[in-house]
């Protein structure tokens, strides 16, 4: 059943942080319904602007439909990851959307300000929320590429004014994570105090966490074992996660993660049956594995366990 993603927000808020999920064809859909239904936990499917290019934006949306059916009992949002201007406007037209992303993060402030503040009136009039992105993570979001060292933290002040400016309804903050599989270099606790500072001036008001990777180390190993060259990635914390929620980050965002486990399952597979060239073994193969990877995160983010209380509180 998809619901608005305010309505998992809501339930969210302050206990647990709700998985938000990237997916780019029928596996991974497959791999991330089977896992939230083995976990019993509400989720997010995202839809970055490179995943509606991959095959074709009707594509993706056919494919959560039938999701959806397949497993009846899953509770979810859909929602537009890094959206620009005009994504999230053919987004809102779609009819399909819980939720948009505006990323207008690497505009001068009073631009940032502006552009939300546009999305945020065209979702509104059609029942959608919005997030905005303050303060700019290190790594690559769609073409856009910020350098080492150019990556800012979000500053609790401006966020305040930003959320009252624009009425946005969840904000992605930057509190030291970057997209990627090289978010460190050694290991790097996550700023904290900005969730704390964010949270006393705006309390109640749900932040979201991009570039929530842990990029587990066996995961690289194996690559590596099989072919791979990841040397160096390193990703966050999962013993983050929760304490992050409580400061209230409402929302995790995950995809890294999830493509880790797709190569390691084809550069194993491939790797021990040289002579294959079919594409479903390994398939099902991913399936599986991604069905307990994305279980194993909803126990860390505390949303396992929780769609029977989400059910009641919704009335379903
Ligand atoms: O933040 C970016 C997400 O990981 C989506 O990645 O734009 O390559 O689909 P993508
Ligand atoms: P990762 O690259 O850490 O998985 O972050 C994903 C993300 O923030 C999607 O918006
Ligand atoms: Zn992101």
């Amino acid at each position: 059943m998809i619901v608005t993603t305010a309505q998992l927000f809501k339930h969210a808020y302050g206990k647990y942080a709700v998985g938000a999920y990237n997916i780019n064809n029928a596996e991974q859909a497959m791999g991330l319904f089977k896992g939230a239904l083995q976990s019993q936990a509400p989720f997010i499917i995202q839809i970055s602007k490179g995943a509606r290019k991959y095959t074709d934006k009707r594509m993706l949306e056919a494919v959560i439909r039938a999701a959806s059916e397949i497993f009846p009992e899953c509770i979810f949002a859909v929602h537009l990851d890094h959206g620009d201007e005009e994504t999230c406007y053919d987004c809102i037209k779609s009819g399909f959307f819980s939720s948009v992303m505006i990323d207008a993060s690497h505009e001068p402030y009073e631009q940032n300000v502006a552009i939300t503040q546009r999305v945020v009136a065209a979702a509104h009039a059609k029942g959608l929320s919005v997030e905005a992105e303050l303060g700019m993570l290190g790594g690559v979001e769609e073409d856009i590429k910020v350098e080492d060292g150019h990556a800012t933290l979000t500053n609790p002040v401006e966020a305040q004014d930003f959320v009252k400016k624009t009425g946005c309804d969840s904000l992605a903050c930057a509190i030291g994570t970057s997209h990627g599989a090289y978010k460190f270099k050694g290991h790097q606790s996550l700023h904290f105090e900005v969730l704390r500072e964010i949270q006393k001036l705006i309390p109640g008001f749900p932040l979201v966490m991009h570039g929530s990777s842990s990029v587990p180390a066996d995961e690289v190993k194996r690559i590596n074992a099989a072919g791979g060259q990841l040397d160096d990635a390193v990703g966050v914390d999962v013993n983050e996660y929760l304490p992050a929620a409580k400061l209230g980050v409402t929302k995790i965002n995950i995809d890294t993660d999830g493509r880790l486990v797709w190569t390691r399952v084809h550069r194993e597979y491939f790797r021990d049956h040289p002579k294959d060239f079919d594409f479903r073994p390994p398939g099902k193969i991913f399936i599986e594995e991604y069905a307990k990877f994305i279980a194993s995160r909803n126990v860390l983010l505390g949303s396992a366990g929780q769609l029977a209380d989400l059910r009641q509180s919704l009335g379903k």
